[in-house]
Parts: C-alpha cells; structure tokens; sequence
C-alpha cells in the first residue's frame, strides 16, 4: 500500500482544528502509520520547500511555518497520495471546495491548514525527510476488512 506525508500548518495548531483534521483522515478509513509534533527549522524548510525557493513568498512562508510547532502524520491506504491531495482541496483555501479540510477551514494560500505530499516520488522523499525509520508503524487494522474489498486489500 501506498503512504503520504502530511504537515498540519501552525494555523491549524493555533485555531484547534488538530482533532478535527486527524479525524477526517480516520473517518476516511486511512491508516495512521506515524505521528508527532515538532518545530521545523530553517534548515529543513528550506529544504522541504526548494522548489519554491525563487518565488517572491519563500522567506514568509519559512517564517509562518516556524512560527509554531506542526503536526507531522504518515498515513497509508489505496492511492493514498490522491486521495489525501482530494481531501485536502486546492491550495487556494478560499477557492477549494466546500467538504474539502481547507474549503471548510480555512481562506489562505499559505494559512491553509494542510500540507500534502503531490507525488507517490514526492511522499517517499518527505516521510524520509521527516521520520526516523523507527517512528514509522506496520500493524493490521481490522478495520480494513470493511474499508477495502478483498481484491484491494
Ligand atoms: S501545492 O498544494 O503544494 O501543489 O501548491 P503550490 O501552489 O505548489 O504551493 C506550494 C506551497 O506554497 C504555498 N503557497 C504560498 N505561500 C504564500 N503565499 C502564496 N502566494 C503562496 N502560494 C502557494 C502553499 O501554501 C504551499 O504550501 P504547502 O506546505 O506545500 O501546502
């Protein structure tokens, strides 16, 4: 099964939508496989958002990401890199579509709530950037049996 890494952005933190976005994922049916709160730094910023690095909201898109810890959750399932990328809506908040986390919650394009991964390439280079081997979790989850059917599993 796939995996994807997805960031809850320090406006979530602060406006209390922790639980709230957690729980879409669970309600989804996806599996959380690792989880933690951690200040990001320049230096792992910098990294995480290299292609970004000439457009014009770089530094301040840097400076709101360490204004407070984040979530950082891995989460696996089916085709999970789209199916995070479709719960999530577009990155424009305010133009995202009503019943996605950020048509709901949010208005930004930088306060958006979420980040996640846009690529199968991209989630593996991102659950490695942000997870030690040994904070990542294989174990069944018997609810698979009525999330997947048998040839899906
Ligand atoms: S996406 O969702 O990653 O494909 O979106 P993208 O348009 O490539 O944006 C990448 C990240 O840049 C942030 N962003 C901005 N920040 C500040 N100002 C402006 N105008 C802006 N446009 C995009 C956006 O929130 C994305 O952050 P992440 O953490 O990747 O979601």
């Amino acid at each position: 099964m796939e995996r994807t890494l997805i960031i809850i952005k320090p406006d979530a933190v602060q406006r209390g939508f922790v639980g709230e976005i957690i729980g879409r994922f669970e309600r989804k049916g996806l599996k959380i496989v690792g989880l933690k709160m951690l200040p990001l730094n320049d230096a792992l910023l910098s990294e995480h958002y290299s292609h970004l690095k000439d457009k014009p909201f770089f530094d301040s898109l840097k400076r709101f990401m360490k204004s407070t810890p984040v979530i950082i959750l891995c989460v696996e399932g089916v085709e999970v890199v789209d199916t995070v990328r479709l719960l999530c809506g577009i990155t424009k908040a305010r133009s995202a579509d009503v019943g996605s986390i950020r048509g709901d919650l949010a208005m930004s394009q930088s306060c958006n709530v979420i980040h996640a991964s846009d690529t199968v390439e991209n989630a593996k280079n991102e659950i490695q950037r942000f997870f030690e081997k040994d904070e990542l979790f294989d174990y069944d989850k018997t609810e698979y049996l009525h999330v997947y059917a048998e040839d899906e599993r």
